[in-house]
């Protein structure tokens, strides 16, 4: 059996067991849980940290979710109205959180690096969960987007998926492309224009399709992304209309993939710019299924992460 595992901070290289290991618990979880209401006593005593730099609405509010319903205690460190703002470090902001006796700190940063930082620099016993660094790693949006897959299509090896937009500034799509190529997925496709596509020599294992049409097709499910314009150098902000006629998902495109195919955003979306509404709110979208199952996986990474 792959380790237990004492940090999260990215999917890259985590062995498949390991990454199977979490989604089977997420469904336990989700089955323990029956409609989210009854609490399991796994966590009770702990204390678990939201240290938030960069705003979320949905992974902030899941993480305390899922903790609360693991038992823990949940401290939300409010960024605005913290010594961060007063200039403090971040070593000497996480030293001060620390000496009130945590047991995992989850961290969102625009900083890549810095979970693993805070990991090198953590006292021993506080396990570090890393909810978005940077365009680095978001790992537990990675496993919730891989939970959702395999609910619905879980042959992953004959599986083709298209991730699309502003691939370069996205996190998303860097734990996406962990997730399920850890999975088996042999064919994953990255589209997005060529001023939002990553370095190729970063994703030797994805096919890079400039053009939405070409990359849609046949696919089994297809994760669109945000313009992430707070990533972005001004030189690199496309018309929002023109993007929309290229890079849009509207019902002709979609069409194109595989019948059925998952329409997948890990929120939040913009309307009209990377996806229309009338497919964001249609019968193929699974984007509140992610949403709901982010609960779940975030459950699973804190009682493999804290449990006794
Ligand atoms: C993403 C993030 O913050 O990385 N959102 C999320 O966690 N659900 C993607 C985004 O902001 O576009």
């Amino acid at each position: 059996m792959s380790p237990r595992l004492r940090h999260l901070t990215t999917l890259e290289h985590l062995p498949r067991e390991t990454i199977e290991r979490l989604l089977d618990r997420a469904m336990a979880m989700r089955d323990a849980c029956a409609h989210g209401t009854r609490k399991i006593d796994l966590l009770a005593g702990r204390t678990v940290l939201n240290l938030f730099f960069e705003p979320s609405t949905r992974t902030r509010t899941s993480f305390e979710l899922a903790a609360r319903r693991l038992g823990a205690d949940v401290v939300n460190f409010d960024i605005g109205f913290s010594s961060a703002n007063k200039g403090e470090e971040l070593y000497d902001t996480l030293h001060t959180l620390e000496a009130m006796h945590l047991d995992a700190i989850i961290v969102r940063h625009k900083v890549s690096g810095t979970p693993d930082e805070l990991v090198r620099h953590a006292m021993s016993g506080v396990s570090v969960i890393n909810a978005g660094d940077g365009n680095r790693a978001h790992p537990t949006q990675g496993l919730l987007d891989a939970l959702t897959i395999r609910q619905h299509r879980p042959d992953f090896e004959n599986l083709s998926v298209a991730i699309c937009g502003d691939v370069k500034h996205s996190r998303v799509a860097r734990s996406d492309v962990h997730a399920l190529s850890a999975l088996g997925v042999r064919d994953i496709r990255l589209c997005g224009p060529a001023s939002l596509m990553p370095d190729a020599a970063e994703f030797p294992q994805c096919r890079f399709v400039e053009d939405f049409d070409r990359a849609i097709e046949g696919v089994d499910a297809v994760i669109m992304l945000r313009l992430q314009k707070e990533r972005m150098a001004q030189t690199d902000l496309p018309d929002e209309a023109a993007y929309f006629r290229q890079y849009g998902l509207d019902t002709t495109r979609l069409a194109k993939a595989r019948k059925g195919c998952l329409v997948m955003h890990p929120g939040p979306i913009n309307r009209g710019i990377e996806i229309a509404s009338d497919v964001a709110d249609g019968a193929q979208s699974r984007i509140l299924e992610q949403v709901g199952n982010g609960v779940f996986i975030r459950m699973a990474v804190l009682g493999e992460l804290l449990a006794r």
